[in-house]
C-alpha cells in the first residue's frame, strides 16, 4: 500500500465510510448497474422503483421488494461489512453512510448506520407516509415476479409501500444533512462499491475531497482520481477492506 496513504490512515481522526451495492455483492446481493447481472439490467426501474409504478400496480411492486428482502434475509454479511464494523473500534470517530437498503452492515455489528436510500425492513404507508409500527414478518416465498398484496397501515388503513427512496423522491433530509456534514468534517473517506452516478449521494466523496479529506475508492471498476489525496484501490471490497483495516490499526 502507498506509504503516503498508510500514514494518512494511521493518523485518521474521523473516517467516513460511504458504501454502495458493491459492498454487498459478495454476499450474493445483486448490484444495480453491473452489466448483465445488475438489477436494472434485468428489471425496468420505471416499472418498480417509482411512486407511479406502485400506484399502477402495488402488488407487483410489493412482491418484487419482498423478493429482494428474501434475498437479503437468506444471506450473510461478508468480510467487507465485518471490516467496516471493526473499524469503529480502531479510529476515534467513524461515520457510516450507505446507499444500500439491506441490513448487512447492522448484522455485521455496525451501529448508527445512515441509510440515504431507506431500508427494505422499514416500510411506510403510501397514503399517510407513517412508518409501519409492526416489524415485517420473515419473507416467505422466494418466487421472483410474484404479486403480493401489501399489508395495511395500522393508522389509516392505506397500503404499505417499501421503505426505500424511489427515483424522483427526496432523500431523508436528516440523513442527507448528516452525510454532507460528515463529508466536510472527515479526514478520510472510503468510497466502497458504488458507481457514483446517483445524485445527491454521488456528491459525498467530492464534498469530502474539496474539504481537504483523503478519498479512497474501493472498486474493481477503474475510478479516475485527482492528485493529491485521492486513490483508487482496484479490488473487491471483501479483499481490500480487511487490508485497509490493518493499515488503520497498525501503530495505533
Ligand atoms: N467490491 C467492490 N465494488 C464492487 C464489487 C465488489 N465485490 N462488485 C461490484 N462493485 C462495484 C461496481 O463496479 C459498481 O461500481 O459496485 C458498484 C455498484 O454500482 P451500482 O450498481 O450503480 O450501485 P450503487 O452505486 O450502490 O447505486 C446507487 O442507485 O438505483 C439506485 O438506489 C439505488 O442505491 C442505489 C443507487
Amino acid at each position: 500500500m502507498d506509504q503516503g496513504l498508510l500514514d494518512v490512515l494511521q493518523n485518521a481522526k474521523h473516517v467516513l465510510v460511504f458504501t454502495g451495492a458493491g459492498v454487498s455483492a459478495e454476499s450474493g446481493i445483486p448490484t444495480f448497474r453491473d452489466a448483465l447481472v445488475g438489477l436494472w439490467a434485468r428489471f425496468d426501474p420505471a416499472a418498480l422503483a417509482t411512486r407511479e409504478a406502485f400506484r399502477r400496480d402495488p402488488t407487483f411492486v410489493w412482491g418484487w421488494y419482498e423478493w429482494r428482502r428474501m434475498q437479503v434475509y437468506n444471506t450473510q454479511p461478508n468480510l467487507a461489512h465485518q471490516a467496516i464494523a471493526e473499524l469503529s473500534a480502531i479510529v476515534p470517530k467513524l461515520t457510516l453512510v450507505t446507499q444500500n437498503v439491506d441490513d448487512l452492515h447492522e448484522r455485521a455489528g455496525s451501529t448508527e448506520v445512515i441509510h440515504l436510500h431507506g431500508s427494505l425492513n422499514k416500510p411506510r404507508c403510501f397514503a399517510c407516509a407513517r412508518f409501519a409500527t409492526d416489524p415485517l414478518p420473515p419473507p416467505d416465498d422466494p418466487t421472483e415476479g410474484r404479486h403480493l398484496e401489501p399489508p395495511r397501515c395500522s393508522h389509516c388503513g392505506g397500503k404499505l409501500r417499501p421503505g426505500v427512496v424511489w427515483f424522483g423522491e427526496n432523500l431523508p433530509a436528516q440523513a442527507l444533512a448528516q452525510s454532507f456534514a460528515a463529508a466536510k468534517d472527515c479526514d478520510v473517506l472510503l468510497s466502497v462499491g458504488t458507481s457514483g452516478v446517483v445524485e445527491p449521494a454521488a456528491q459525498i466523496p467530492d464534498i469530502a475531497w474539496r474539504a481537504g479529506a483523503t478519498v479512497v475508492h474501493i472498486n474493481p471498476d477503474a475510478k479516475c482520481v485527482r492528485t493529491p489525496r485521492e486513490f483508487w484501490l482496484d479490488g473487491r471490497a471483501s479483499e481490500v477492506l480487511p487490508l485497509l483495516v490493518q493499515g488503520f490499526r497498525s501503530s495505533r
